[in-house]
Parts: structure tokens; sequence; C-alpha cells
């Protein structure tokens, strides 16, 4: 029988333990998935133990309590601090969600932090997103026209405007993403939830007129038909969204143009 495993130098090690000051009273250990691109050893789990007592109630606040008083070398993304942004993706408990809007409380026991899965690990944190942005452009996600641009706005009415109601949100954060098997597979033509739920917002918009070439884009055996509608995306999408139904709603666009 087949034996697979990983190769030598992707196992992660045990690292090291940075213990909570002394006195603190509520401590939680923190283990986080670290990895330098300039150093030559393995990626390994460190373990912080944070004193919650002296830190916000999010694991974004932890993580940025550790860098600030413990150890500035490690490294993640952050901007809004209110889940808007999509920066702060990253694996937490076993799930792809924002550290921002994620309670520690919410986990129990130690609390696990690896980088999104499935991506190239630029550092510690930091997924490279360079793939899923390249198939961000391909869909070319703006307003596309034939007619003459009117002296104003391009009206809508509050039906239409209603149709985008669960696209706009999306925040580009990739946790459905990074968490669809099929992406894992096939990433590199499969183009994943996130993007095609990208993709429909522009389709599902009355104001662009160019859906027939957005469809003849999609129309491939990878780029739209690898989904298989296992969920995943879905179940994982920390602002609630349900990009599963954006790619069966593209599958629909499909059919019914034939
Ligand atoms: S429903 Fe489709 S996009 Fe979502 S996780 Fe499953 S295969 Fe991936
Ligand atoms: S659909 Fe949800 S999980 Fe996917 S990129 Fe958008 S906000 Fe993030
Ligand atoms: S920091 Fe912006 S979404 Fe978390």
């Amino acid at each position: 029988m087949a034996e697979l495993t990983l190769p030598r130098n992707s196992r992660v090690r045990p690292g090291k333990t940075y213990a909570a000051p002394a006195g603190a009273k509520r401590v939680r250990p923190f283990k986080i998935y670290r990895w330098d691109p300039d150093g030559d050893g393995n990626p390994r789990l460190d373990t912080y133990e944070v004193d919650l007592d002296a830190c916000g109630p999010m694991v974004l606040d932890a993580l940025i309590k550790i860098k600030n008083e413990t150890d500035a070398t490690l490294t993640f993304r952050r901007s809004c601090r209110e889940g808007v942004c999509g920066s702060c993706a990253m694996n937490i408990d076993g799930t792809n969600t924002l550290a921002c809007t994620k309670y520690i409380d919410e986990v129990k026991g130690d609390v696990k932090i690896y980088p999104l899965p499935h991506m190239p690990v630029v550092k510690d944190l930091v997924p490279d997103l360079t793939r899923a942005y390249a198939q961000y452009a391909l869909i070319e996600p703006w307003l596309k026209t034939e007619t003459p641009a009117p002296g104003r706005e391009r009206p809508q009415s509050p039906e239409e405007r209603a149709r985008l109601d669960g696209l706009w949100e999306c925040i580009l954060c990739f946790c459905c993403t990074t968490a669809c098997p099929s992406y894992w597979w096939s990433g590199e033509r499969y183009l994943g939830p996130a993007i095609l739920l990208q993709a429909y917002r522009w389709l599902a918009d009355s104001r662009d007129e160019h859906a027939g070439e957005r469809l003849d884009a999609l129309e491939d055996p990878f780029r739209l038909y690898r989904c298989h509608t296992i969920m995943n995306c879905t179940k994982t999408c920390p602002k609630g969204l349900n990009p599963a139904r954006a790619i069966a709603e593209i599958k629909k666009l499909m059919v019914a143009r034939r």
C-alpha cells in the first residue's frame, strides 16, 4: 500500500514557550504557527501564555498584545479590527475565520492558530494571496457597459438593488476559498468560491451589460464546474454569506442561455 508522508521540512515541530507574567490569574495558552522564510528550519508551534485579564476579548487583541509585549517577530496581517477589511483571516481552533471578530472565549482550551490552509506561506500567519488576486483580476470586477454614460448615475430599482444583497458584503478574506477541497486540489484552474461569488456579483448587477462575455469566461471545465457543492465555503464564511448559492446561480445562468 502506498505510504504518504509530508516532506521532511514541512513537519511542524514544537517551538518555544513564553510564560505569562508572574501573578497572572486568568492565563490562556495561544499555540501559534511560526515559519520564517529567512531561516532554514521547519515550521514550529510556539506557545504564548496570555493574561486574559490584561487583554481585549478578541483573538486579534491577543495577537497584537503578544506582538507588542512578548515577541515582535510574530507576523500577521490586520487593518480595520472590525471585520470589514478581510486581512486578518486565519485558521483559529480548526476553522477559517477573522481574528478580529472571533472571541477568545468561543475557543475551549488552548487557542490554536494557523495560517489559512493550502496557500503558500509568506511568513508565520501571512498567506501568499498572489494567485487568488490574479483570479480576481480575471473576472474583471468592475461595471462594464455599452450604452453611453448618462449625465448622472445609472439608476436601479429597489428590487434590482436588492439582488446584490448577500454579494456586496463579501470582504475577500478567502476563508471560503481556503476551506474548499476542490480549490485545495485544483486551485491552479478552479476559481474557488470567493472569486465566483464576486463573478456573480457583477452578473447579478442590472447595470452591467457584459453578462454574455462574463459567462463565456467561466464556461470551462475547471473555472466554474469544479464546485461539487461540498458547502464548506458557506459554512465557514465569517460574514454569513452563501458562496455556494452564488455558484449555483451562475450554473443556472449557464443552462438558461443554452
Ligand atoms: S460548495 Fe463548491 S465552492 Fe463551496 S466548498 Fe464546496 S466545492 Fe468548494
Ligand atoms: S464569501 Fe465570505 S468567506 Fe468568502 S471571501 Fe467573501 S466574506 Fe470571505
Ligand atoms: S482586521 Fe479587518 S477584518 Fe479583521
